[in-house]
């Protein structure tokens, strides 16, 4: 049976870094010889409501994830992660962290938590990790100092947890907002390739 891949994009500029990066991912995907089905979810054109922290969400016990009570595109969202074998998912270091949009994503990904009134703190539904994800973050700062001085690798890792996926690869592309339109150079190209590798190990 044919593998899934879903790719969730937080970035807001169509042909951004993150877009490039994203782009990259796929093609090397294509072009692996396994028989993977691609489906590439861009938040710009979803509708995801803030949360509310209305917890209804949390209540119930259980390995699915709780049931939102907002009507938007969140529902589909997560029926095509639950489908997925890999998970790409990837968003620009804004003040200091992702994007709001991913902000956004990733707070609604707490109906992965179970956390009923009463209990101090979430708890992941799901132990098993069973899907492998590649995290991708862009900077203006260098790669390595993301971990540092922004916390979107963390929240990245951790949209990934609450999904039940191990990160098997990261890449942090640095020092990428210099020209406005940059274009990703043949050695970024080729950490696209080995982290895609790796993804579909
Ligand atoms: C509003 C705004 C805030 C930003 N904040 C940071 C930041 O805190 N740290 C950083 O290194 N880069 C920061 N950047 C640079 C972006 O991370 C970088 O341009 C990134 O590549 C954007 O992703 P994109 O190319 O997919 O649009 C910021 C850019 C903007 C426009």
């Amino acid at each position: 049976m044919a593998k899934k891949l879903v790719a969730i994009v937080g970035s807001y500029r169509r042909e951004g870094i993150i877009h490039q990066a994203v782009e990259g991912v796929l093609r090397q995907t294509r072009e692996s010889g396994h028989e993977i089905e691609i489906e590439r979810i861009d938040l710009l054109d979803r509708q995801v409501k803030f949360c509310t922290n209305c917890r209804v969400c949390t209540q119930a016990a259980g390995e699915q994830p709780g049931l939102c009570i907002l009507q938007d595109d969140m529902a589909g969202i997560i029926a095509a992660m639950a489908k997925a074998d890999y998970l790409v998912l990837a968003a620009p270091v804004n003040c200091f962290n992702v994007t709001a949009l991913f902000r956004c994503f990733l707070e609604r990904l707490i109906c992965f938590a179970y956390w009923p009134w009463g209990r101090r703190s979430p708890r992941v539904r799901s132990k098993r990790k069973d899907k492998r994800a590649l995290l991708i973050s862009s900077s203006a700062m260098p790669g390595p100092l993301q971990p540092f001085l922004s916390g979107a690798p963390r929240a990245l890792k951790a949209a990934a947890d609450l999904l039940g996926a191990r990160t098997v690869a990261v890449l942090r592309l640095g020092g990428v907002a210099v020209r406005k339109k940059e274009r990703l150079s043949p050695k970024v190209q080729e950490r696209i390739k080995r982290s895609t590798a790796k993804l579909l190990l």
